[in-house]
């Protein structure tokens, strides 16, 4: 008997809802319901384009039955209230990154979606590049041995018009901060994912080119639980900006990804061939240039954790994590002495 297809509404019709709603056509086991915006022309026009309801009242959105997954795509900073709205009305949440941008919203989204019993799952779609996995899986199989160091870089490059013609990209209140908040939380997302969680960091970030509110050029040094080191650089004053890259060294070897895809791979026992394979692309200077089949991954993986009562791919506890590094960076820069991350 064919399973029943999960339904989703999408609350927030910007740039990144495309996506999402792409995604979802695309899964086999879901179906996307309706749009939500606060404004109605947007939301019919969004509604028309991906031939489905249109809601600009949150109420409405949130009392339609045959929602069982809402897909938060409002600006960072307004994730937390529609998946409190979410929780209460017994719907599952996937979130867009970075979870939220301060450690007390984001504690209350992971509580609200825990006390109603609902799954949290938060979009970070380079956790399914191919590169990417196949790294993981050499590092869990101890094919690099101990963990000694890993960098993420991710020196982007974005355009003025890029902060000016949005309401809330590169401020304080929207996005949390800029380049590492909005652009390299991605890239330092796989880095703890891969090294373990951080103990303490010391970061300096400035805002040297962009006429905003939060950085465009930063770096840290990391001291992870485990032992290992680590190096973080960012920004999107860098101009023209290059794929963002993780190395990862071990005491048996190192692997280098840039954009997801494997660059090097001298682990000792290995052919000296690349493992390659190659999916979605990098946003060193487009912010679009992602592939929506990794967001059908996570749209996958929702469908799978909440038939399977088993926690998402990625959920509140893990995305949370390198939002808390990236606000000790922030700490630490403002402070000028490395924090301590509990
Ligand atoms: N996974 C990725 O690679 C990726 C890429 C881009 C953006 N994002 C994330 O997606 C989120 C949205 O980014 P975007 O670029 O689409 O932004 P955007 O500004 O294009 O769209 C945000 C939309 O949310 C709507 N909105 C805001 N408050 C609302 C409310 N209370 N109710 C209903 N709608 C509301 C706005 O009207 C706007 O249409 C951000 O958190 C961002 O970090 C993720």
């Amino acid at each position: 008997m064919d399973k029943k297809k999960l339904g989703f509404g999408i609350i927030g019709t910007g740039a990144i809802a495309g996506l999402h709603a792409a995604a979802i056509h695309a899964c086999e086991d879901s179906e996307l319901i309706a749009v939500c915006s606060t404004t109605e022309a947007r939301a019919k026009e969004a509604a028309k384009k991906f031939g489905v309801s249109a809601d600009h009242e949150w109420e409405r959105f949130f009392e339609r039955k045959e929602i069982d997954v809402v897909a938060i795509c409002t600006h960072s900073g307004n994730h937390l209230e529609p998946a409190i709205a979410a929780a209460k009305a017994g719907k599952h949440v996937l979130l867009e990154k970075p979870i939220e941008v301060s450690v007390t919203r984001a504690d209350e989204l992971i509580a609200a979606c825990k006390s109603a019993g609902v799954k949290l799952g938060v979009i970070f779609q380079n956790r399914l590049k191919p590169g990417y996995l196949q790294l993981k899986e050499a590092v869990q199989n101890g094919r690099l041995g101990k963990l000694l160091l890993g960098t993420a870089a991710i020196n982007w490059y974005r355009d003025p018009s890029y902060y000016s013609s949005s309401s809330w990209k590169g401020t304080i209140a929207g996005d949390g901060g800029a380049a590492l908040i909005n652009q390299g939380v991605h890239t330092i997302d796989l880095l703890l994912d891969i090294m373990g969680d951080a103990a303490a960091v010391f970061g300096q970030v400035r805002t040297m080119v962009h006429d905003i509110e939060g950085e465009d050029v930063g770096a840290a040094l990391i001291n992870f639980k485990s032992g290992a080191i680590g190096t973080i650089t960012g920004g999107t004053a860098l101009y023209p900006g290059n794929p963002e890259r993780l190395e990862v060294y071990g005491e048996k070897g190192n692997v280098i990804l840039e954009a997801g895809k494997i660059v090097t791979w001298n682990i000792t026992g290995s052919t000296g061939e690349l493992p390659t394979s190659e999916i979605g692309g990098s946003g060193a200077s487009d912010p679009m240039a992602i592939d929506y089949r990794l967001h059908l991954g996570q749209v996958q993986d929702m469908v799978d954790a909440i038939r399977e009562n088993r926690e998402p791919l990625v959920n509140g506890e893990d995305a949370r994590k390198s939002l808390a590094l990236i606000l000790a960076i922030y700490q630490s820069s403002r402070e000028g002495k490395q924090i301590s991350l509990h």
